[in-house]
Parts: C-alpha cells; sequence; structure tokens
C-alpha cells in the first residue's frame, strides 16, 4: 500500500524551482492532472515554452522528487503553454483582442540596415516550430518585403477565409504573412508614415493569425514610424536586436534599444550576426571583423548575447533560393545556434511575461482586482 497520497506529492513537487522563473512548479501551476493509481503517481507538467532548454532538469527534478517520497512507478508527461504577454493586462482593451489567438509577439529588429534581421527572423522562427511551438512569421518591412523571396514564396498569393480575413501562406510549418504577397516584385510601394501604420494595422487585424504560440516580427531598419505602431498595436512580448560586430552597427543597436525603451517593449538580447567565419577547411574560427566586443557591449545595457552566428556561404545562398538555411542544412552548426536562439528566445519571453504578470498581482494586492 503507497504511503504518499497527493497531499504528500504536491509537497513534494512544491521543492522543485522552474530555475528560469524561480518559484516552484506547483505554485506556479504547473503540475496538472495528478492521478495516484495502484502505486503509479502520473501527473503533467505544463512548462511555459515548449522550446524550454531546461525540460530535461526539470523532468529529472520531478522524478527526483517522487522518489524521495517513495514513489517508485511515474508517468511523468512533459508539456507545455505559452502564456499570453499582454502588458497592460486588461482584457478587452484593443490590443487584448487584436491577434487574440496569439500568446507571444516577438520582434526581430536593429537600428541598421542589412545586418541579417529578416534571416534571423526567418531561421529563429522555423527554429522554435521545430522545438514544438506554433508559430507565424509576419514582415513588418512594408517597403522592401524579403519573406517571399527567403521563404521561397514569390508566386504565392493569400487567400481569403470564410469570413472575409486573408488567411497567411503556410510554409516551412510557419503561417506567414508578407507585404510582398500584395504586390507584383516590379511594383513600389510608396505610402507614408500613417499609411505604413495602416498597412501594418490591417496586417494584424484582418489576418486571421489563428492559435499561434510566437509569431516574430521582421522589423524594417531603423527606428521610424513602423516601430511606434507596432509597440501601440499590439503588446510586443519583447524584441531580439541584430547586430553586426562593427562598432558602427552597434552605436545603431543603443539607438534602437532608446526607442524601445521608450515604448516600454523589453529587449531580450543581442544577437550578433556575421560573428565569424568558420574556415570549412579546418574548422578554425576567423573574426574578419576584428574580435568581437559584443559581450562588453551588451554587459553595458545589461542584455544578455542571445546568439553570435556566423557568416556562411550557405546562408545567403540558401536565402535567395528560398530555403533557409535550418531547412537546407538542418544539422549544420549554423542550424544548431539558431536552435539556441529559439530556446533562449522563449525562455526570456516566459520570464518576461511572468514579471509583467507578478507586477500585475502585486498591484491587484494594491489597488483591489477590478
Ligand atoms: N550569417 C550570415 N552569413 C552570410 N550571409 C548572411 C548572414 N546573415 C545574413 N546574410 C545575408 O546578408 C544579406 C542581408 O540579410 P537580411 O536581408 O537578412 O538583412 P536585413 O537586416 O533584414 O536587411 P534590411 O535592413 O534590408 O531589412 C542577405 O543577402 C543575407 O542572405
Ligand atoms: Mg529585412
Amino acid at each position: 500500500m503507497a504511503n504518499f497520497d497527493k497531499a504528500t506529492i504536491l509537497e513534494a513537487l512544491g521543492t522543485v524551482n522552474d530555475p528560469d522563473l524561480h518559484r516552484d512548479l506547483v505554485s506556479l501551476g504547473m503540475i496538472r492532472d495528478l492521478e495516484i493509481a495502484d502505486d503509479v503517481v502520473s501527473l503533467r507538467v505544463v512548462l511555459t515554452t515548449p522550446a524550454c532548454p531546461l525540460k530535461g532538469k526539470i523532468q529529472s527534478d520531478v522524478e527526483a522528487a517522487l522518489r524521495k517520497v517513495g514513489v517508485e512507478k511515474m508517468n511523468v508527461a512533459m508539456d507545455a503553454e505559452v502564456h499570453r504577454a499582454n502588458p497592460d493586462g486588461t482584457p478587452g482593451s484593443p490590443q487584448a483582442e487584436r491577434m487574440p489567438g496569439v500568446k507571444a509577439v516577438v520582434a526581430v529588429a536593429s537600428g541598421k540596415g542589412g545586418v541579417g534581421k529578416s534571416t534571423v527572423a526567418v531561421n529563429l522562427a522555423i527554429s522554435l516550430q521545430r522545438l514544438g511551438a506554433k508559430v507565424g512569421i509576419l514582415d513588418a518591412d512594408i517597403y522592401g518585403p524579403s519573406l517571399p523571396i527567403m521563404l521561397g514564396l514569390r508566386e504565392s498569393r493569400p487567400t481569403m477565409t470564410a469570413d472575409e480575413k486573408i488567411a497567411p501562406v503556410p510554409r516551412y510549418g510557419l503561417q506567414a504573412m508578407s507585404m510582398g504577397f500584395m504586390l507584383r516584385e516590379d511594383q513600389a510601394v510608396v505610402w507614408r508614415g500613417p499609411m505604413l501604420g495602416k498597412a501594418l494595422q490591417q496586417f494584424i487585424e484582418d489576418v486571421d493569425w489563428g492559435e499561434l504560440d510566437y509569431v516574430i516580427v521582421d522589423m524594417p531598419p531603423g527606428t521610424g514610424d513602423v516601430q511606434l505602431s507596432l509597440a501601440q498595436l499590439l503588446p510586443v512580448a519583447g524584441t531580439v536586436v541584430v547586430t553586426t560586430p562593427q562598432d558602427v552597427a552597434f552605436a545603431d543597436v543603443r539607438r534602437a534599444i532608446k526607442q524601445f525603451e521608450l515604448t516600454k517593449t523589453p529587449v531580450l538580447g543581442i544577437v550578433e550576426n556575421m560573428s565569424h567565419f568558420v574556415c570549412g577547411g579546418c574548422g578554425a574560427e576567423h573574426h574578419i571583423f576584428g574580435e568581437s566586443r559584443i559581450e562588453s557591449h551588451a554587459a553595458k545595457y545589461d542584455l544578455p548575447v542571445l546568439a553570435r552566428i556566423p557568416l556562411d556561404g550557405v546562408t545567403a545562398v540558401s536565402a535567395d533560393q528560398g530555403e533557409p538555411i535550418v531547412v537546407a542544412a538542418p544539422d549544420s552548426d549554423t542550424a544548431k545556434v539558431y536552435s539556441e536562439l529559439a530556446q533562449r528566445v522563449a525562455q526570456a519571453v516566459a520570464v518576461e511575461t511572468h514579471k509583467r504578470a507578478g507586477v500585475k498581482e502585486k498591484l491587484q494586492g494594491f489597488f483591489g482586482k477590478r
């Protein structure tokens, strides 16, 4: 006869912390469907992201805690639910009603053009999808959309849904939307500020995004209208800032970080793209732009370096052919770097969302629930 019951089990699991959120799994509501039948304990651990890099550690911590109270037979299922990142926390607010089925919007931005935002956005999105998340990608570069080429969707046009919404174009497991789907390649867009915001708003409101864990937004370069509009239109869970090793690129990043501070969008961290070149022959790392100073730069802003992506010929060629490197060469070192980036981004989003929820809880404690 078992000498444990649900209360003992929950007490034991109350000692297991989520290493990122620094709180125990029970009070975080992560333990679900706990059953005890014939000495077998079954439960589901619901993490905050399917791309959790600590999944294995959390599972073994749970199993160890169960064994400590005498459980020998167990079924510990690992599952995930991304929480909705809604900074103003007001259900029913216009922000909460846009993209209602989308849990977290992550922008990929930079202060400067041509540093690899679109490349990073596409490969990050596919890597998140491969780790088990449901992912969309929105090309917010209205003037110079890159997604149709990078995803091999040059000829694609979105269709309408039964309720007159625009259906995103599916590709590589993603749901994609881009201004490029609406235009012929030789058509130039001559829209100005307010119209840009309007186009973005349509991509957010008139597109049937469905139920998604993450929507990755490929931002246009710089710190202009689109950046402001996005922050006003949507609760952006966080921004990934892309830079190259040159200091001049970092000066632009500084400006981008400042702007995100102004719009109260958390910066999740920095990606150094074209960071170094790995020699195909000898495997040595060549720092063709000089030794990277990204770590010390990032530390000044108290930001993590989320990834250092090598410069590699396959990335550019595969992008032009509409097959991102994580699809063209899934076992390459670069694809591994992207997979780690995806895990770090998912982790950082979960932490930011949790922080906001904590602030909301505290405010409700002060002012009472409204
Ligand atoms: N790590 C890399 N190695 C090699 N080539 C790369 C790498 N990252 C990006 N590129 C290439 O650099 C060029 C610019 O990349 P990309 O279009 O992603 O930049 P961007 O920041 O989105 O540009 P824009 O500011 O115009 O939107 C592309 O040709 C792309 O294939
Ligand atoms: Mg781009």
